[in-house]
């Protein structure tokens, strides 16, 4: 069995013959923090991430550009798929690339067991495929071709043509975990979330089940059938088994024991393969189901799904390189719901950087920072008498604490910052009311200006602490700023769940000033 307070997490293995944009990024961003959360919260946290390095499609680009599959995928990875960890700062535990013996070598111990158990046949094959997906064409997806493609069959996602494929194939005994398919999601609601994508599952899975072509014969890129040489395994066969063999299965039973099962978090252009497929290989081969899939939905851009193959795709430096790494995060979490899709428009970030990071929170730290140093010399005061809105404030922070952390159970990252944010809002107008100004002004007032001030103060030690998982940098240097670094210790090491709780920064401490957290930027053009 699992062990308590275990926290697996993954983010799909991703292609890296496309280059990553921001739709890769928002998936990435999204697990990092739900895993910086959970760490944070003292549970065994593991955060993997990785590409997806087979298949015909790497096969084709690393031809097309007079190069060996394996140099092509070492270059992109290398230049492009490592640095996006770094540009959006993404904490993960491992990278696993299905290159690497440690995936290869499992993958056929577990592949060899599906045929020890009997879940695996020999067949002939004859069906359309999609080299985009790395796809069978189910009759619903397949549509006629317009433009250059005129007269032929072409995938209703990537409207480039399909490819007759004939051949002898493997097939996995698909057809049979129908109905045990339907009991697991019977049985835990929350297997597939959010109910959207449960609904589009089950209903799937209820027209009936076909076996699945899991071998091909025609090209050896990727890992041979260990009983049969003359055929690699389906890449998409191969690339659910990273889930397990990044955490030792076949090879460490004892760390396998520990991380699984996953929480695995995908677009919705992948949820078939999660929560139908890999659940089913899984309980062929007697091994635990994941805990859960959440799909979230796509980003579009001028209404379209962004992607690299329809030329919509927008590098994630392009954001990163003028608003920072910390708005990017921002933006793409508070601006969706989670499991929605979501418009994506430079005007849209650009309003809400400067709304909600910049006048809202930049602002509220800032301005408390800089009362502290000028009415206090620095030194955070001691409170007085709480009077009610003190007492107001202190109960915001406990509610949009716990509020925050019940989102996060539920994978709503949004809820949680629009919880989080109501601390933002009543700090900021708690200080409007009480003016500390012009308390500072009435030597009488000297108690209540230290109230005041102490109370915003402590009010952003728990949006430090709340928002650290979201946005890394800028609540380190907020951090920093507070002189909580010193008296309280490293940020990440703050207990998340005790955040809400009033009165953990100590009057004493010493403040240091703080540039802004979100400058001003120029419009991108
Ligand atoms: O499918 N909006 O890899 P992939 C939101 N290798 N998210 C998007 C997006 C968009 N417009 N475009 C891409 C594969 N994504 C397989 C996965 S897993 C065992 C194998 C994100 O490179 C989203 O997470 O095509 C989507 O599911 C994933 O990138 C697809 O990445
Ligand atoms: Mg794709």
């Amino acid at each position: 069995m699992t062990s308590a307070g275990s926290f697996y997490i993954t983010t799909p293995i991703y292609y890296p013959s496309d280059l990553p944009h921001i739709g890769h990024g928002y998936t990435s961003v999204a697990v990092d923090t739900l895993a910086r959360w959970h760490r944070q919260a003292g549970d065994d946290t593991w955060m993997l991430t990785g590409t997806d390095e087979h298949g015909q499609k790497m096969l084709r680009a690393a031809a097309a550009n007079s190069v060996t599959p394996q140099q092509w995928v070492d270059k992109l990875v290398t230049e492009s798929w490592f640095p996006l960890l770094r540009t959006l700062d993404v904490a993960n535990d491992d990278f696993i690339r299905t290159t690497q013996e440690r995936h290869e070598h499992n993958v056929q111990v577990f592949f060899q067991a599906l045929y020890d158990r009997g879940y695996i046949y020999a067949g002939e094959y004859e069906a359309l495929y999609c080299v985009g997906c790395e796809e069978f064409k189910p009759e619903s997806e397949i549509v006629d071709g317009t433009g250059p493609f005129e007269g032929l069959k072409v995938c209703a996602i990537h409207s480039k043509p399909l490819e007759l494929l004939q051949e002898k194939n493997y097939f996995f005994k698909l057809s049979e975990f129908g109905d045990r398919l339907l009991e697991l999601y019977k049985t835990q609601p929350d297997f597939v979330r959010p109910e959207s994508a449960r609904n589009e599952v089950v209903s799937f899975v209820k027209q009936g089940l076909k076996d699945l072509s899991i071998s091909r014969s025609t090209f050896d890129w990727g890992i041979k059938v260990p009983w049969d040489q003359s055929h690699v395994i389906y890449v998409w066969v191969d690339a659910l088994l990273n889930y397990i063999t990044a955490i030792g299965y076949g090879s460490d039973e004892e760390t396998f024991a520990r991380r699984w099962p996953a929480y695995h978090v995908v677009g919705k252009d992948i949820l078939r393969f999660h929560a139908v497929i890999w659940p089913a290989l899984l309980m062929a081969a007697g091994l635990e189901v994941p805990r859960g899939v959440f799909a979230h939905g796509w980003l579009l851009v001028g209404g379209e799904k962004m992607s690299k193959s329809k030329l919509t795709g927008i590098a994630p430096t392009e954001i990163t390189d003028v608003f920072g790494s910390d708005a990017y995060r921002f933006y793409f979490l508070s601006a969706i719901p989670f499991g929605h899709d979501g418009s994506f428009s430079w005007e849209d970030l650009s309003a809400r950087y400067q709304a909600e990071l910049a006048n809202g929170f930049g602002n509220l730290a800032s301005r408390t920072t800089a009362m502290i140093e000028r009415y206090f010399e620095g030194i955070v005061p001691a409170p007085g008498e709480d009077t009610d809105r003190d007492v107001a404030v202190q109960r915001t922070v406990a509610d949009a604490a716990a509020a925050a952390d019940a989102a996060v159970e539920r994978f709503r990252i949004d809820e949680a910052i629009a919880a989080i944010w109501t601390i933002v809002d009543e700090l900021n107008a708690y200080i409007t009311d009480n003016e500390p100004w012009a308390l500072a002004k009435d030597d009488a007032q000297r108690e209540r200006l230290g109230t005041v001030l102490y109370t915003a103060a402590e009010g952003l030690r728990a949006l430090a602490v709340l928002l650290s998982p979201v946005m890394p940098i800028a609540t380190e240097k907020l951090w920093v700023a507070l002189g909580a670094a010193e008296s309280l210790g490293r940020l990440v090491d703050q207990p998340i769940r005790d955040a809400g709780r009033w009165g953990i920064l100590k009057p004493g401490t010493s403040v240091n000033g703080l540039a802004p957290l979100f400058p001003r930027v120029e419009q991108p053009a």
